[in-house]
């Protein structure tokens, strides 16, 4: 699902070269990037952080040691293997305080894939370690709801009519109320009111319906300590999300994943929330004080961001892939192995329209900078974004307006 980064610091051109013809064959795998100065790899993991560093030991200017020294510092999540070479007792002690693994040099090529292999599978099980130390404890992240599991089951009946859908759904008012609420919303280019939950199953079709049962679920269960106005901004800004990813994704038959993915991208957030109510305030003052993203701010507040905590959740309730990959990189698809037109893009994309249009929730300003510096098809895609999202704000807040309006109150 993710392509870890991997730098490689080298000031001998020959042994760079060496690795970079030896490693091509993992580069759909792994994101190898390469350079021979110190200082330039510091500006390169400043400008984007690197999952490992590999760097040789002896160099002019600042050595291995020094380098990595900086690198624990600066990006202490990051592994580091040092190229150890022919060194004395005492640098190797100092090395094995920087370097979460040494290699000797020369050293065979399998050998530093398999520690690099190494290095990466630890750093995995760390992340969800700290996820586990942030959130208390494994047992206290929701669970797959029962409705949607006896909601799955049903549907495996290929005899399963309407009429038992709806006698399922109806057990929980809430759900079903949210049901007819996103039936009745522009997001699903409604222009007739609906009158039954039957007609806004009908309309919505069984797949979102399920979708909506698993979100409005996990809303449900993660209101016990947080902010009620938030979990509602946090709602209404899944729906609108998932609304415009919808009709973004380029191929029809990925409308249903990427609705399903809009809706628990930010699954994290709700979590985070109730679980850690306090360091979320935070986080939002941290973002509007200091200007980095709400990402940055829950990394320096909570040792994790929503996007880690959404995807560890998801992957344990056995989600299609794409919905736990766009939560894990909604804020930052170009880490994501598969960044093209699909369900990330669109989910991003209909994440930041809704940002900018005053429906976000974990984003910074400074988030659409980049664009210029993207494909086509993704700026299309973005100003479709764009029109999607204000289309719907608008025909949500003239629905809002009308007396007795039974529509989308949630934007
Ligand atoms: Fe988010
Ligand atoms: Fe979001």
């Amino acid at each position: 699902m993710t392509r870890p980064s991997i730098l490689f610091i080298d000031d001998d051109a020959v042994m760079l070269q060496s690795l970079r013809t030896s490693l091509y064959r993992f580069r759909n795998h792994w994101d190898l990037r390469y350079t021979s100065n110190a200082r330039d790899a510091l500006r390169l993991i400043q400008e984007n952080p690197v999952d490992v560093v590999v760097s040789d030991y002896r160099m002019h200017g600042i050595n291995g040691i020094e380098l990595l020294r900086s690198v624990r510092t600066t990006h202490p999540e990051a592994m580091r293997i040092l190229f150890s070479g022919d060194i004395s007792d005492h640098v190797r002690a100092t090395a094995l305080q920087v370097a979460h693994r040494t290699l000797a040099k020369p050293c065979d090529i399998e050998q530093v894939i398999n520690t690099i292999r190494e290095v990466l599978d630890h750093r995995r099980n760390a992340r969800d370690q700290t996820i586990i130390t942030v959130v208390g404890s494994a047992e206290r992240l929701p669970a797959l709801p029962a409705l949607y599991l006896r909601l799955q089951e049903t549907l495996q009946d290929p005899n399963v009519g309407i009429s038992q859908i709806e006698a399922l759904i109806s057990k929980d008012p809430s759900i079903a109320t949210q049901i007819m609420r996103m039936a009745s919303s522009p997001l699903f280019c409604s222009r007739y009111p609906i009158h039954s939950l039957r007609e806004a199953i009908v309309r919505l079709g069984t797949q979102a319906i399920a979708s909506v049962v698993l979100s409005s679920s996990l809303a449900s269960a993660t209101q016990h300590n947080a902010d009620t106005a938030f979990i509602e901004k946090l709602t209404a800004h899944s729906i609108l999300t998932a609304g415009v990813a919808r009709q973004l994704v380029p191929i029809q038959a990925l409308g249903a994943e990427a609705f399903l993915a809009g809706l628990l991208h930010d699954a994290g957030l709700y979590v985070l929330a109730d679980l850690r109510p306090k360091e979320i305030s935070e986080v939002a003052r941290l973002t509007t004080a200091s200007g980095c993203t709400w990402s940055e701010a829950e990394r320096s507040v909570l040792g994790v961001t929503h996007g880690e905590v959404g995807s560890y959740l998801l992957d344990i309730w056995e989600l299609p892939a794409s919905s736990a990959e766009a939560a894990a990189f909604h804020h930052d698809p170009g880490q994501a192995f598969n960044h093209g037109p699909g369900v990330l893009a669109a989910v991003h994309l209909a994440d930041l329209a809704a940002y900018e249009s005053g429906k976000g929730v974990s984003l910074s300003a400074e988030a659409a900078s980049n664009m210029a510096a993207t494909p086509d098809w993704f700026r299309e895609s973005w100003e479709r974004a764009k029109t999607l999202t204000a289309e719907a704000v608008r025909m949500a807040d003239a629905t809002e307006r009308k007396p007795n309006a039974r529509g989308n109150s949630n934007g």
